[in-house]
């Protein structure tokens, strides 16, 4: 496994001569952020060695190379989600290539449903902490101690300051954003509404399908991470419809500039 990350990682350094210390994972439907992205290298998933290739509708399956906010940058465009079918370690693969092209900080974006009450469709949620209901752990198996502690501590997973900057750029752009605790879930399936109150019940304020598996892998190797979500559909009693991807395609797409705006500037700060 660690000889593999390593292949990887020194075929994507001959690809560039960038040499970003920040990660991004883009979302559904969030993938416009790449027109900020000043590019300079691309790199298809697919010509990449070890990398899984990417199914999911939204999502192009390409590396970005390029310059954002002043910093170089190393964007994922399309992430790898457990309900393709991908193991939890094909999933985390990039983060841990990542780690060995010496990126320390990872952003990561995705859409989500909305459990809180007071959340409406379209609202940005600052991730603060995760709940994993994932059925498959990405750190089970044998410990790489190389990379990480076998058991590594969770108590400050989402970076404060990267919090706090994100709600201070919000504040001076006059809009609103939220911040709470994200469940990641296996899906494909969207929730009944009795999964979604129970996962209200449990604590959390939105409910998606990816982001958790990777941030434990980058805390796992001493990543700075900062999560963002986009709120695409309600799982608040009373508020519940159906819903599509193509639906929470959009609805990420639109709040997207927001959201855009919060990286770019978090970026600058870093
Ligand atoms: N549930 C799970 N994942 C999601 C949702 C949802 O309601 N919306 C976008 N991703």
């Amino acid at each position: 496994m660690l000889e593999k990350i390593k292949a990887t990682a020194n075929f994507i350094k001959k690809q560039s001569t960038l040499n970003p210390k920040i990660g991004i994972i883009l979302g559904t439907g969030l993938g416009g952020l790449v027109n900020e992205i000043e590019i300079i290298d691309t790199i298809s998933y697919e010509d990449i060695p070890n990398f899984p290739v990417s199914t999911v509708e939204g999502h192009k399956g390409r590396l970005i190379l390029g310059m954002l906010g002043g910093k170089e940058i190393l964007a994922m465009q399309g992430r790898f989600h457990f309900y393709e079918g991908y193991s939890m370690q094909e999933v985390t693969f990039p983060v841990r290539v990542m780690k060995l092209l010496g990126i320390n900080h990872l952003v990561v974006s995705n859409a989500s449903g909305g459990l809180n009450p007071t959340y409406q469709v379209g609202d940005i949620m600052v991730i603060n902490d995760h709940i994993n209901m994932f059925p498959e752990h990405p750190l089970r198996g044998k410990n790489l101690a190389e990379l990480g502690s076998r058991f590594p501590d969770m108590s400050h997973t989402y970076n404060e300051r990267l919090r706090n900057k994100a709600r201070l750029i919000a504040f001076e752009n006059n809009f609103d954003v939220k911040e709470g605790v994200y469940v990641g879930v296996s899906g494909p399936t969207f929730e009944t509404p009795a999964e979604y109150k129970m996962f209200r019940i449990m604590g959390a304020d939105a409910v998606g399908m990816s982001t958790v598996p990777e941030v434990i892998v980058a805390r796992h190797m001493g990543i700075t991470v900062f999560g963002i979500s986009i709120i695409t559909d309600s799982g608040v009693p009373g508020q519940i419809v159906e819903v599509s991807h193509e639906e929470v395609q959009q609805v990420a797409a639109k709040a997207e500039p927001k959201m855009t705006l919060i990286l770019k500037e978090l970026i600058k700060s870093i």
